[in-house]
């Protein structure tokens, strides 16, 4: 059987409402013949509208983030209820560059992920090891680790993993596709240990047109999660076709 594949793009703090509207209006003519899953996350500012934008199309609209706390007096933050009301359908939890330039930690992502799933929400966890932890051959006691401490015992049936080695963020270092398979194997046995069933496994890190087909072939691969090439319409839609 053919597997349908999640084509998600993460649009990082790229761009305005204006911007995100003539993406669409050359994206969604071109995708019509897509059978991937696609996903977009713009930036909170854009949500509504893109939400708007892809009403009657088969592309779901997600937040890049989300509070740990359900309402008040926490300025400048939004909760997930609002995330979901202005037109998201799931959330990115825990990318490398909230942890790094945010400082989150597992037991703020297992309260996101508390809220995230009591929205309504389908939680994308990302996680994934940085250089000096691959080369001194951390990699997946770190992964486990980041699984263990975000994941309590709630029941977990409509998460999405997304495996993001942070060496290949943005670096235009793609991981190997058996180098992502071998991980994405690990972690869906992990997974099962915790009782997690059906859990899709994106991997992302400098993804592009040219690189997705032989992820996508990996039997553990279900899909990826892009940034820099999810902001260009053509190069996206592309990918959303393969
Ligand atoms: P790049 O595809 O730009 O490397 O970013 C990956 C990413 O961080 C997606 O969340």
């Amino acid at each position: 059987m053919k597997k349908i594949p999640i084509i998600a793009g993460n649009w990082k703090m790229y761009k305005t409402i204006a911007e995100a509207k003539d993406f669409f209006s050359i994206f969604l003519p071109l995708i019509k013949e897509s059978s991937a899953k696609i996903l977009i996350a713009p930036p909170f500012t854009a949500l509504f509208s893109c939400a708007e934008a892809v009403k009657g199309s088969p592309v779901l609209i997600g937040a890049q983030n989300i509070s740990a706390y359900k309402e008040g007096a926490y300025t400048g933050e939004v909760s997930a209820r609002m995330a979901k009301e202005a037109g998201a359908a799931f959330v990115l939890l825990g990318h490398s560059e909230r942890r790094l330039h945010f400082h989150e930690t597992g037991a703020l992502l297992q309260k996101k992920l508390h809220e995230a799933l009591a929205a309504g929400l389908i939680p994308i966890l990302c996680v994934g090891e940085t250089a000096e932890e691959r080369e001194a051959g951390r990699s997946l006691e770190i992964v486990k680790k980041q699984l263990d401490e975000a994941l309590s015992s709630e029941e977990l049936k409509d998460l999405i993993i997304a495996y993001e080695p942070v060496w290949a963020i943005g670096t235009g270092k793609t991981a190997t596709p058996q180098m992502a398979q071998e991980m994405h194997q690990n972690i869906r046995a992990h997974l099962r240990e915790k009782m997690v069933k059906n859990c899709p496994i994106l991997y992302g890190g400098s993804v592009k047109s040219d690189t997705l087909a032989a992820l996508l072939k990996e039997d553990d691969i279900d899909g990826v999660l892009v940034g820099g090439a999810s902001l260009d319409p053509k190069h996206f839609a592309a990918m959303a076709l393969l």
